[in-house]
C-alpha cells in the first residue's frame, strides 16, 4: 500500500464500544476506556505512515453527559492524562492538536489542558489531530445559527446573502476540510449526531471490532476500502 493517500485527507472516527469491550472480558466499563485511549495514542504515528491530514475523534458527545457521574469523571481524568503524557509524542510526529465542541463547559483542568497542548503544538502544519469534546453536530448548527443571527440583527449580514458557504464559515473549525471517510466501530450503525454537516458527502465505514480493538490491521481495511469506492458528488460516474 502507498503511504501517501491523496483522496483522503481528513479521516473522522466515531470511538465506540469501549464499555461492551469491557464487559466481554468481565471488567469494569472504565478499563475499556483505557484501552481506548491506548488506541488513540497508536493512531498518532499511523497519521504521517498512512498521509492522513486530519483526524477527528469523537472523544465526548453532548449526550454523553447522561451517563455515570462516575463514568463522566472518569473520562475527563482520562483526557488530562492523555494530554500530559502526549505533548511529547505529538512534537516527536509534529502533530497540532485542535478541538472541537463546547470547551466552555468542559471541567477547568481540562480546559487548561487543552489550552496549552494547543498551543504548544500550532506550529506543526502537516497534520492535525482534532479531539470532539462535549460536541454535538446540532449543538454546533445551532452555535452557528446563534452568530448569523447576531449579524442579522446589527446590520452587517442581510437574511438573503445567506448562502451554504456562510454556515460553513460560522462553523467551530471552519478551516478543515470535510471528512472524506467516517469510520464507526462497534458495529452501531448511526452518527450519534457526529459532524452532520461536514459529513454529507463522506464516505461511511462500520466495523464490528470494538474501539480497543480497532488496531493497524483494522485501519489499513477501512482505508482499502475507502480507496475501492466510487466518490461521485451527485455528478455522473
Ligand atoms: C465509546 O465507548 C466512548 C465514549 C462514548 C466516551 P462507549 O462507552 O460508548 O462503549 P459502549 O458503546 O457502551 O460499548
Ligand atoms: C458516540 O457514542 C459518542 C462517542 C463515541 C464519543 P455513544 O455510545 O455515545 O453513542 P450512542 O449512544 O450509541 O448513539
Ligand atoms: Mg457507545
Amino acid at each position: 500500500m502507498d503511504s501517501k493517500n491523496k483522496d483522503l485527507r481528513h479521516l473522522a472516527i466515531i470511538m465506540d464500544g469501549n464499555g461492551r469491550w469491557a464487559q466481554q472480558r468481565g471488567l469494569p466499563r472504565f478499563e475499556g476506556h483505557l484501552a481506548g485511549a491506548r488506541r488513540v495514542v497508536e493512531l498518532i504515528p499511523f497519521m504521517e505512515k498512512y498521509g492522513i491530514e486530519y483526524i477527528t475523534l469523537y472523544a465526548f458527545s453532548t449526550e454523553n453527559w447522561k451517563r455515570s457521574a462516575e463514568e463522566v469523571q472518569y473520562l475527563m481524568n482520562l483526557l488530562a492524562d492523555f494530554l500530559d503524557d502526549n505533548l511529547e509524542n505529538m512534537c516527536k510526529n509534529r502533530i497540532r492538536l485542535r478541538v472541537t465542541g463546547r470547551l466552555a463547559d468542559l471541567p477547568d483542568f481540562c480546559v487548561q489542558r487543552l489550552n496549552s497542548v494547543m498551543e504548544k503544538t500550532s506550529c506543526y502544519q502537516e497534520r492535525t489531530l482534532i479531539l470532539a469534546l462535549n460536541y454535538g453536530g446540532r449543538t454546533e448548527l445551532t452555535d452557528a445559527v446563534r452568530k448569523i443571527a447576531a449579524s442579522v440583527q446589527d446590520g452587517s449580514l442581510r437574511p438573503e446573502d445567506i448562502e451554504e458557504k456562510t454556515i460553513s464559515e460560522h462553523l467551530y473549525l471552519p478551516d478543515v476540510p470535510d471528512p472524506d471517510l467516517m469510520i464507526r466501530t462497534s458495529g452501531e450503525l448511526r452518527i450519534s449526531n457526529f459532524l452532520l454537516w461536514q459529513l454529507s458527502y463522506a464516505e461511511f465505514y462500520f466495523t464490528d471490532t470494538f474501539w480497543p480493538d480497532f488496531d493497524e490491521a483494522e485501519l489499513t481495511k477501512a482505508l482499502d476500502a475507502f480507496r475501492k469506492r466510487n466518490r461521485r458528488f451527485g455528478g455522473r460516474p
